[in-house]
């Protein structure tokens, strides 16, 4: 199972303060160290914690796959075409949320998505689509001609515990379908140390995406032991 390590709050704590530090580049480059298998980073419209000056600064650094999460809008279309990310994940995003709050719906926006989805992979960068887990939406995936999907966890972390269980076999179900499609599947959002094994545990995963657990502990016991702490749950 590989980890993709999403870098953002690194982003979030410098410009809390404006500040030239702490760099996301060195984040990056200490994560990859620890074993991880990519880099993500979401570049927002508001630009509250990426800046265009990370995604081309990593673009140059990252040595795995950098992984450029984006709205489908002309003016990140633009970017990711310049910068050239290895891969593009296209997500929903709405000014107020404080994280990405659910899937993108590539049923109805499929019209648009499949331009999209063609711009991205004739620029050379792989594109995978944000889904929540249902089968409708990974048949969408491929019907828009993403390489990739990425299913959303989110349900399953915030779920309680006698809950659980049966977001886990939704995550799974969508899973084996996207693999049954060809897509390369990958999963995340709301991962932690604590959640994170029933996921893991699921065979046709291939990538999973972890972002504030990580950096949150990664402030407290520093990024390349934080990264080989998750790695190894990924193993276990
Ligand atoms: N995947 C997607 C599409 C996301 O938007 C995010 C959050 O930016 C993540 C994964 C990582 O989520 P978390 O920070 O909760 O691990």
């Amino acid at each position: 199972m590989r980890l993709g390590v999403n870098i953002d709050h690194v982003a979030t704590v410098r410009q809390a303060r404006l500040a030239p530090e702490p760099e996301p580049v060195a984040a990056a480059v200490l994560a990859e160290l620890a074993g991880a298998h990519g880099i993500t980073v979401h570049l927002r419209g508001d630009r509250r914690h990426m800046q265009e000056r990370d995604v081309e600064l990593l673009r140059q650094v990252v040595a795995t796959k950098l992984n450029l999460e984006m709205a489908a809008t002309p003016e990140m279309i633009d970017i990711a075409v310049r910068v050239k990310p290895h891969q593009a994940t296209l997500v929903p995003e709405q000014p107020e949320e404080l994280t990405t709050t659910g899937g993108l719906d590539v049923v109805s926006h499929a019209a648009a998505l499949r331009i999209v989805v063609r711009s991205l992979r004739t620029a050379g960068i792989g594109t995978s689509v944000f889904i929540d887990a249902d089968p409708a939406q990974v048949q969408g995936a491929a019907e828009v001609g993403a390489e990739a999907v990425e299913i959303n966890t989110g349900p399953y972390a915030d779920a309680a515990e006698n809950a659980r269980a049966e977001h886990r076999d939704q995550v799974a179900a969508a899973a084996e379908a996207a693999a049954e499609q060809g897509l390369d599947v990958l999963a995340g959002h709301g991962l932690t140390y604590q959640n994170v094994g029933p996921i893991a545990a699921i065979p046709t995963i291939a990538e999973l995406n972890i972002g504030h657990s990580i950096v949150a502990r990664a402030v407290l016991v520093g990024m390349e032991r934080a990264v080989r702490e998750m790695l190894a749950l990924l193993r276990a």
